[in-house]
Order: C-alpha cells, then sequence, then structure tokens
C-alpha cells in the first residue's frame, strides 16, 4: 500500500509543533533576574510567604505561570510578571528552576 498523501504534511506540522529550542543560556538568565529578587537565583526563597522554585516539577512551574497570566490563580505580582512573559519564556524558566537542586 502506498504511503497516504497525508504522511508528509503531517510530519511537517508535528516537528513545527515541537517547541523551537525556545531560549538560549544568556535570556533565561536575563529573565531570571527578574525572579531571583523574590525567588532567590538559586530557586530558594527568601521570604517565607515567597515558594522555594528548585527542583519542582517544571510542568508543575509552567502551569502555576499560565494561571498567573491568565488570573485563574490570582497574585498581583506574579500576574504583572506573568503577563509580560510568552510561552516560550514561562516553558524555559519553568525547566531553569526545575533543574535547580531543592
Ligand atoms: C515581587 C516578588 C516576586 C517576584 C519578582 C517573582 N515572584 Fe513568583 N511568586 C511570588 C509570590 C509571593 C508567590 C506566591 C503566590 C501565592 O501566594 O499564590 C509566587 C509564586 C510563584 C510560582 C508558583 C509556585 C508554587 O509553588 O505554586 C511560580 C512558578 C513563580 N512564582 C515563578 C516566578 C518567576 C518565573 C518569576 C520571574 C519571572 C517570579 N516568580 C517573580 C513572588 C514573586
Amino acid at each position: 500500500m502506498p504511503l497516504p498523501r497525508l504522511a508528509l504534511p503531517l510530519l511537517a506540522l508535528a516537528c513545527a509543533a515541537t517547541p523551537a529550542a525556545a531560549l538560549d543560556r544568556a535570556e533565561v538568565q536575563d529573565l531570571m533576574v527578574q525572579c531571583a529578587a523574590c525567588h532567590g537565583a538559586d530557586g530558594v526563597a527568601r521570604e517565607i510567604d515567597v515558594p522555594n522554585l528548585a527542583g519542582q516539577h517544571d510542568v508543575y512551574l509552567y502551569n502555576q505561570l499560565k494561571a498567573f497570566k491568565s488570573g485563574a490563580r490570582k497574585h498581583k505580582e506574579m500576574r504583572y510578571l506573568g503577563r509580560h512573559m510568552s510561552d516560550e519564556e514561562m516553558q524555559a524558566i519553568a525547566q531553569y528552576y526545575a533543574g535547580l537542586p531543592k
């Protein structure tokens, strides 16, 4: 049986959907500087009312950032920060903090 005509366009689509290696190290660093004041550069918060991010699951972190951005999870500062972050930035910073030791 010949390959269905659909196979190629579908393959192209699947490739386009995979994240385009998101941000480089310097870009993540620039972003992280904005979070470090509260969450620490090492992902360990300095204040008792700020959660630690280090070693947290990246999908969880990303989902929280999306929730702040949409307003589903309410918090003034995080909403403000979320509003200015693209989806790629949220993914990259979530991966950065997830990769740090707890
Ligand atoms: C002004 C201080 C401040 C800054 C700056 C800040 N955050 Fe937060 N962040 C908080 C506080 C406070 C919370 C807890 C919110 C709550 O109580 O719901 C929080 C919560 C979070 C959460 C949810 C964590 C959890 O365990 O549910 C994530 C993820 C997060 N911040 C990521 C970031 C990222 C990424 C940045 C940088 C772009 C950032 N934050 C910058 C104060 C800050």
